[in-house]
Parts: structure tokens; C-alpha cells; sequence
């Protein structure tokens, strides 16, 4: 028998297909259609800073307080949507979730600054979380703002929210970070029980006729695999955390991948939007398909068999790679 089970955040999976946050896990009945065709673990959609902060200046507002910053913090939030959910019913939800699923719930929390909204994640805890993902999604666009100023902002706010719980905490990362395995030990340092490699990047576009700023949300595809499956082989056996790989995952050798790189579990999200439920079982069947053919008894041994540690050419995923890259390049005749 094929052993496809991992283990997260201390959590066991009984497979390393996870559904990462996403308008998914916002029905209950979708969630369980989830866990019926086999999916592993479920990241909530993140409840935001912007919007605790909002609902706390909305009380003040009523109570006659903070009528200056009521206006400003009203227009960072969308009108209505998805996204557009009051923190206690978020909290609401969790509990409903638990209570549906058998398997392991994980809340997300999407912020950037210190500061009394990062009691959520204690009370998503109470709620009956088995892990949270928090979400650190920041453009910088000030000159005078030093990465080490960010860096020291977000290690600080990952030890303020660790401090607050007793589950575990992982952490969703952007890849845009001058050194990445640094930045990743500081967080680790600070708390962070796991990373999750990466939060993907939603680029405006112009529009040339209105001369508007395009805000679109293009689902990805198995290429956008390739950005985490490098630093997380590179990060392998050198940070002593578990590893989420997210964005690109889509098909088996996806997952086969994120594993070999050393990640404990591949995580989902376009695939599903696109295709719901129906996507994970081809994949898991796939998987244990080609890891029986292959003589691989289970998940764990391949693990990190990829890893830059691993492998035959570590300078693959370094800089003489790009040379070699660039020098193999063949024009069309
Ligand atoms: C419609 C949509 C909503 C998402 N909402 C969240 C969210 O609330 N919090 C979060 O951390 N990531 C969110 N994500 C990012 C996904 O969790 C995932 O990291 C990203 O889509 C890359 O994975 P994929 O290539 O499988 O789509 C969202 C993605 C999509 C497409």
C-alpha cells in the first residue's frame, strides 16, 4: 500500500493535497464536497486587518470617537463582495467549519502591522482552529522605507501573534525579499512554525482606452509552480520548518514536485476555482498511481529528495545556472 500521508504543523494528513485560502471554504457545503473527494486540510479565506480595524473604528464612530479616521478606513475596503465579512461572523465560521469537517481547519489571518487586531488570532483559536496562515501581503512604494525596516515590522508582528495562541502558526510569504533564506530564519526565529511559499502577486494592468487602472485576477497555471519548487529546494534542510508550497499546483507531478523539493504539503487554489471538487481525486490517484509504479512506499521518502542538499547539482539552482541557461538558449534558425 501506497502511504500518502504527511504530517503539517504537526498536524497528520492523510494525503499532502491542501486547499489553500480561497472563496472556497466560505460555503460549508463546498468545504465538504472538499473533504469528500479527499482533500487533506483546508485553509480559510483570510480575514483582514483593514477589516477588524474598520469594524473597531465603526464601533468608536457609533460611540462618538474616531470620527477623523472613519472615513479613510471606510475606503480601503471593498463594497459588498466576498471579502466583505464582519470578524465575528469570520469567527462564526471557523467554529461552523470545525464542527462539518474531519479534517484539519486552518485559520488565516491578512495583515501587516502590530496592533490590537492581532487579538483575532487568539480568538480564532478559541474558535476552534487547529492551525492559523498569516498573511504578510505588502507592496512597498516609499523610497525612504528600508527592507530591513519591513523585515523588523513583520518579524515583530509574526512573535506578537505567536505569542497570542497555542496553535501553531504558519506564515504565507512573498517571494520579493533580497535574501530570502535570511528573511525565513528570522520568522522561524520569531515563531514561525511553518512558510508558506508564496503569496501570489495580482499585477494591475491599464486600460488604454479609459485610462484606467485594471484590476484583474488571472488564475494561475503548473508554470507558476516553478518560483516556489526553487526556494523551497533551496530553503530545505536549512530552516527548521515545514514548507506549504502555493501557486502553480495543478496536476500530480505538481505535487510530486513540491514533495521532492521538500515541502510537506502542496497547497490548491486556482485548480478548485476552476474546477471544484472534482479536481482532487484524478490527482491523488495519479499520485499514488505513479509513486507505486516508481517502487516509492511513501510521501516521506521523497521529501526533500530534490532539495538543493539532495541533488546531484546544487549550483542548478543558483547562479551559474543562469549562464549555463542563458548559453543553452538556440535561436530559431
Ligand atoms: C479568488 C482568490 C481568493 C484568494 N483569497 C486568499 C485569501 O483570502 N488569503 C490568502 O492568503 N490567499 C488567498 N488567495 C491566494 C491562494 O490561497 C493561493 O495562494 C494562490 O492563488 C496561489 O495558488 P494557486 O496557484 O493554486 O491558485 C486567493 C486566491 C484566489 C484566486
Amino acid at each position: 500500500m501506497t502511504d500518502l500521508s504527511t504530517t503539517y504543523l504537526g498536524l497528520r494528513l492523510k494525503n499532502p493535497l491542501v486547499a489553500s485560502a480561497s472563496p472556497l471554504s466560505k460555503r460549508l457545503d463546498r468545504a465538504r464536497q472538499l473533504e469528500e473527494a479527499g482533500i487533506a486540510g483546508i485553509v480559510l479565506y483570510s480575514l483582514f486587518e483593514e477589516q477588524i480595524i474598520h469594524e473597531s473604528l465603526e464601533l468608536d464612530h457609533y460611540l462618538d470617537r474616531g470620527t477623523e479616521s472613519f472615513p479613510e478606513a471606510l475606503s480601503y475596503l471593498p463594497d459588498g463582495g466576498l471579502y466583505a465579512i464582519r470578524p465575528e461572523k469570520y469567527l462564526n465560521h471557523v467554529t461552523g467549519l470545525k464542527r462539518a469537517l474531519k479534517i484539519p481547519v486552518i485559520g488565516s489571518l491578512n495583515g501587516v502591522s502590530k496592533g490590537g487586531w492581532t487579538n483575532y488570532a487568539r480568538r480564532i483559536e478559541e474558535a476552534g482552529a487547529d492551525a492559523l496562515e498569516l498573511n504578510m501581503y505588502y507592496i512597498a512604494t516609499d523610497p525612504e522605507t528600508s527592507s530591513n525596516d519591513i523585515e523588523d515590522t513583520q518579524v515583530d508582528l509574526v512573535a506578537e501573534v505567536k505569542s497570542a495562541i497555542n496553535i501553531p502558526l504558519a506564515v504565507k510569504i512573498s517571494p520579493f525579499v533580497t535574501s530570502l533564506p535570511n528573511f525565513v530564519k528570522r520568522l522561524v526565529d520569531a515563531g514561525a512554525d511553518g512558510i508558506v511559499l508564496f503569496n501570489r502577486f495580482y499585477q494591475p494592468d491599464f486600460d488604454l482606452d479609459e485610462l484606467e487602472i485594471v484590476h484583474s485576477l488571472d488564475l494561475s497555471t503548473s508554470s507558476d509552480l516553478r518560483l516556489p519548487l526553487r526556494w523551497i529546494s533551496i530553503l530545505h534542510g536549512k530552516v527548521n520548518a515545514d514548507f506549504a508550497l502555493t501557486s502553480g499546483v495543478h496536476t500530480y507531478t505538481d505535487v510530486l514536485k513540491a514533495m521532492m523539493a521538500g515541502a510537506q504539503v502542496a497547497m490548491m487554489a486556482s485548480n478548485l476555482l476552476h474546477n471544484g471538487a472534482q479536481a482532487v481525486a484524478p490527482i491523488l490517484s495519479d499520485l499514488a498511481a505513479w509513486m507505486q509504479k516508481r517502487e516509492y512506499r511513501s510521501i516521506r521518502q521523497m521529501q526533500g529528495s530534490m532539495s538543493q542538499k539532495s541533488v546531484k547539482e546544487p549550483a542548478a539552482f543558483e547562479r551559474a545556472n543562469y549562464m549555463k541557461v542563458l548559453s543553452a538558449f538556440r535561436e530559431l534558425p
